[in-house]
């Protein structure tokens, strides 16, 4: 598999005295999901942010293909976000506008100004944003008021408005955090799908554990901005939860327990 992705010595500092990332190097191929774990402040919206810079990393090197993402100018910019979808804990739907037209949105990087505001959308990119809602099983919520809908509904349109970009890699950060479980469920089996079916790599922020080891082809586990762990679920052991969580550990390893209980 091809490396679509790679940190080099990646740090980021906020302001004098928060170093929120220190020397990050990883590497992700194409086709991979991956799941980052660590506590609260531990970094992880950082670098996931870092990825289609919405923040900009303060040292390194983050290669996306074969090109460093920090020297991107405007244009270039556009481009890596627009292969780049990303999925937000609050949705970030307008709540005003229908699920179709929040969809739509998601093609907003590949035009311009113009077209954007006098949303000027192709039948092509109409039928597509269809197919893609189709898939989610919100077909009957296609012209439904995004405010109508329930946490998991507007997660899913969330989802497709990433999908509609047509992206090669989707940049989750706590996609099921403001979720009951049945819907978290069902969102996590729709990002697994979308990285077998559709070779499309996904990178996912999670504080559940057992979330995280039951659907990733890989975990890295964050610590204080440096990464503790980064290799398969499998290694994850107690040892390995000490050493990302610190003083948290309880609660987590409480949860795998109930979980290999049940
Ligand atoms: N805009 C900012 N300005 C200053 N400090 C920040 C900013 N954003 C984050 N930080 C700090 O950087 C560190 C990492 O924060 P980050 O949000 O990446 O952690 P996180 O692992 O996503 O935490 P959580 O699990 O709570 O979402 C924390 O110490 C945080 O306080
Ligand atoms: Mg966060």
């Amino acid at each position: 598999m091809t490396t679509l992705l790679e940190f080099k010595q990646v740090s980021k500092q906020y302001g004098a005295d928060t170093r929120a990332l220190s020397n990050v190097n990883f590497t992700v191929k194409q086709g991979e999901f991956v799941s980052i774990i660590g506590p609260s402040g531990a970094g992880k919206s950082t670098l996931l942010r870092c990825i289609n810079r919405m923040i900009d990393a303060s040292g390194g090197e983050i290669m996306f293909e074969d090109s460093n993402i920090m020297g991107l100018n405007k244009r270039g910019l556009k481009q890596l976000r627009s292969q780049i979808g990303m999925v937000f804990q609050h949705y970030n739907l307008v709540d005003r506008l229908s699920v179709i037209e929040n969809v739509l949105h998601g093609r907003l990087g590949y035009k311009s100004t113009l077209e954007g505001v006098l949303g000027l959308y192709s039948k092509e990119e109409k039928r597509r944003a269809y197919t893609i809602l189709k898939t989610l099983g919100l077909e009957e919520q296609i012209y439904k008021r995004c405010d109508q809908l329930s946490g998991g509904q507007k997660q899913r349109v969330g989802i497709a408005r990433a999908l509609v970009q047509d992206p090669k890699m989707l940049l989750c950060d706590e996609p099921i955090a403001s979720l009951d479980p049945n819907a978290s469920i069902i969102i996590m089996n729709h990002l697994r799908d979308i990285c077998t079916t559709m070779g499309i790599t996904v990178i996912v922020n999670l504080h559940q554990v057992e979330v995280a080891l039951k659907y990733s082809d890989r975990i890295l586990g964050v610590n204080k901005g440096s990464v503790i762990y980064d290799g398969p679920p499998a290694g994850i052991k107690r040892e390995q939860l000490t050493r990302i969580y610190g003083s948290e550990i309880e609660e987590h390893i409480g949860e795998l327990e109930k979980q290999h209980a049940g």
